[in-house]
């Protein structure tokens, strides 16, 4: 035994050692290169230039982009972002290498933000599997198309926190959760820089958008965020903390301010809490323009101000505000800038490239011939397939409707996004070619039912059109007659209505979260024509679905789900597959109710009570339509023999629960463990996701869940940011939702050792 421990620790110590040397050698070779460099070439190393200069934002001067090359050659750019193809990027990598002085490599960023030619679903949709070995092997697909297309930086995974339906980027987030948030969170860095940065195939991670983003009131972008603390600490930062804990190599700050600072010029969240406390290595990079935004803010006088502002905040990369470049060397002789700001900056950024192995081989992600190899290979595209079908949550199905039978059937199917190629791929799929989304109609298509489409109403016009202006159609309901003979003509009646892709991401928000267009007219006209309607909703937010929910038998949440889309979905109409995704957003019954979430806090006037007078609305229920963690299957479980074991002098608490399969089709379980801190020093919400797990579970068996609560779930940030614990009592509830679960609760005496 001895001898073995021996082993052990001299391995742990060697490797420790090996880790060490390592980060030494980096720091060294950093070290000797910043030596050489001039303060004009160091601030170059902040300096981002995009590429296409539309892609993402406003168009710079005309000038800028003739000075770009000779930027480059100069050794005055240290990324691009935009720049995207083994051999563009090679090119442009030849330019900073072959011609500035020190041949210092650009880092080639861009936003792959679910997939990258290969789609995957939208990241809402992926969180909504809870399953994180899924989620991780989409960000590593990603990344290895991604890295064969020259690229080695990624702005993503998004980690903002959102409660609210109508912000338009919540679709490229985990939605409300800072648990399920977190842990997404570190599946994606897992997934994109995988064990080895340096390999041809991983790419760097980014962390965004610090902090706030999310909380832009009223759910328009861009919006100002003024949160408490405790919010601030319980549930925005946690998935950003747990991507340094993955080791995330840099970070984007944010567009927003956050209680009256912009988050690019923030010194509390980047230099006090993301470089200090939590020991970020890596480097943040602005987001796009956002130096320049502080002017707008009100926070900066000019772009020279807007510059010492944000390089003294610790924003270490300009991205498109060009002001670093025009006035840093001017701070910095003039003392307002600090030359060890500048050369933190410079060393950060100088070691993500190191990292990446950018200084043994600057072409090393240039390979066309891996490209063709892997770009849309049959194993990529299986794996969308897989976590595709895994996104889709069973929201509604009376009756055992769904699964539908595979032959026989005279199968109507309307809907303008049922034949749609594009919609699908969503939004942020900037390296997906168009119309390569496999529609419903095809997928459906591959069973042996007779389908037929009507497109019912032509809600938006053209992809163009959605892509900066939306269009939607308000007044022609001409195609509804030509829908509803076919639904009376019909056995079934599968509706396939939603949003557009282009409806979501950035700029995207909406006052209103129903169903656009004449979508809803569509719907009742269609239902009451053929009341066997399954509805399919292609989303990227949560919607409005009040009267489909008290009407419709089916209703199937498909999200904007990638390449795979048709295939998927027409996997789980048929039963090929047992849905098995659980919401990772509430779906309120009326926009009104928004924000609304399930870790809320209790108030002091909960009720319900009969007189007026406690927290609720004279005109809506408190209740959602679905809550967080919501979704069926076509099998039924049964959870019973919820045990709790307080073990205090481990400090840890062991919970167990019986799952079984009571129905007669084998099924993936999402296991979910909530907490409720009785009475604490700074209230706690009414409920607290704490542990899931994703268990398979086959028909007629059962299986025994264990979790194990340590002080980390007990544990919350006080309003000081301090992490503490405290004795008392809590309610557990292990279930199927936020809502719905067997139920006990555990003391834990003083002498529990946390
Ligand atoms: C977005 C970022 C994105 C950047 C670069 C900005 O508009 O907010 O999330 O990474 O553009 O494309």
């Amino acid at each position: 035994m001895f001898r073995f421990l021996f082993l052990f620790y001299s391995i742990v110590i060697i490797a420790g050692c090996a880790v060490k040397a390592q980060e030494d050698s980096a720091q060294n070779k950093v070290e000797e290169l910043l030596a050489q460099m001039t303060l004009e070439e160091k601030i170059g190393q902040m300096n981002q230039y995009s590429s296409f200069y539309d892609v993402t934002g406003p168009a710079p001067g005309a000038g800028y982009q003739k000075d770009r090359y000779e930027h480059v050659k100069n050794g005055l750019v240290g990324s691009m972002l935009n720049v995207r193809g083994a051999e563009q990027v090679r090119k442009m990598q030849e330019v900073a290498v072959e011609n500035s002085r020190l041949g210092i490599p650009l880092i080639f960023g861009f936003d792959v933000i679910h997939g990258f030619k290969t789609t995957m679903p939208v990241p809402i949709a992926e969180a909504a599997s809870w399953d994180m070995d899924a989620v991780e092997q989409s960000a590593r697909i990603a990344a290895v198309e991604a890295s064969a297309a020259g690229l080695n930086w990624t702005f993503a995974p998004m980690v903002d926190i959102c409660r609210d339906a109508r912000w338009g980027r919540l679709m490229e987030g985990a939605g409300e959760d800072p648990f399920l948030g977190s842990a997404v969170a570190a599946a994606r860095v897992k997934g994109f820089q995988g064990d080895n940065l340096a390999a041809p195939n991983t790419i760097a991670a980014c962390t965004k958008h610090f902090a706030a983003y999310g909380f832009a009131e009223a759910g328009k972008d861009y919006n100002t965020a003024d949160i408490g603390l405790s919010t601030l600490y319980n549930v925005v930062l946690p998935p950003f903390k747990a991507t340094v804990d993955a080791g995330v190599q840099t970070f984007m700050n944010s567009f927003n301010e956050l209680n009256g600072i912009p988050a690019t010029g923030d010194v509390f969240l980047q230099r006090d809490i993301l470089k200090g406390e939590w020991g970020f290595n890596g480097f943040i990079v602005s987001d796009w323009g956002s130096i320049t935004e502080m002017l707008y803010h009100g926070f900066a006088s000019d772009g020279k101000h807007a510059s010492e502002i944000a390089a003294n905040a610790g924003s270490d990369m300009d991205m498109e505000s060009h002001l670093y470049l025009k006035h840093l060397k001017e701070l910095v002789d003039e003392g307002k800038v600090d030359n060890e700001h500048i050369d933190d900056a410079v060393k950060r950024i100088l070691t993500v490239k190191h990292n990446l192995g950018l200084f043994d081989d600057p072409y090393k992600y240039c390979d066309v011939t891996r490209e063709k190899n892997v770009t849309m290979s049959k194993e990529h595209l299986d794996a969308s397939l897989d976590i595709a079908k895994k996104s889709i949550v069973l929201l509604k199905n009376e009756n055992n409707m769904l699964p539908l039978s595979k032959s026989g059937k005279k199968i109507a199917v309307i809907g303008q996004l049922a034949d749609n190629k594009n919609s699908p791929l969503g939004n942020w799929r900037l390296a997906a070619d168009d119309n390569t989304a496999v529609s419903v109609i095809e997928g459906l298509g591959e069973y042996g039912n007779e389908i037929s489409h009507a497109q019912g109403v032509k809600f938006f016009e053209g992809q163009e059109a959605f892509i900066h202006e939306l269009k939607i159609n308000n007044e022609d309901e001409s195609g509804i007659p030509e829908a509803v003979e076919l639904a009376k003509s019909s056995d079934v009646v599968i509706l396939v209505l939603g949003e557009h892709g282009y409806m979501t991401g950035e700029g995207r928000s909406r006052a209103h979260i129903d169903l656009p267009g004449k979508q809803q007219k569509l719907m009742e006209e269609v239902y009451a024509a053929n009341s066997n309607v399954v509805l399919v909703l292609m989303n990227g937010r949560p919607l409005d679905l009040d009267w489909a929910n008290g009407n419709i038998p089916a209703i199937v949440e498909a999200w904007h789900l990638g390449t795979q889309s048709g295939h998927a979905i027409a996997q789980v109409l048929y039963g090929d597959y047992n849905p098995s995704g659980k919401l990772p957003m509430t779906f309120p019954k009326n926009g009104g109710q928004i924000p609304i979430y399930y870790n809320y806090k209790n108030t002091g006037r909960p009720g319900p009570s009969g007189l007026v007078f406690w927290s609720h609305y004279i005109d809506e229920t408190n209740m959602p339509l679905y809550p967080f963690g919501h979704g069926l299957s076509y099998t039924t479980y049964k959870y019973s023999d919820l045990q709790v074991n307080v073990d205090s002098l481990s400090g840890v608490v062991n919970v167990s629960v019986e799952v079984a399969n009571t129905g007669d089709m084998d099924g993936d379980e999402v296991v979910q463990l909530y907490i409720r801190d009785k009475v604490a020093s700074v209230t706690r919400p009414v409920r607290e996701l704490k542990g899931f797990e994703k268990v398979t579970i086959s028909a007629g068996s059962s299986k025994t869940i264990k979790f194990k609560l340590t002080k980390d779930q007990l544990g919350f940030y006080n309003n000081q940011g301090k992490f503490v614990t405290e004795p008392g009592q809590f309610d557990v509830m292990v279930g199927w939702s936020s809502k719905d679960g067997v139920v006990s609760n555990f003391t834990l005496g003083d002498n529990f050792q946390f």
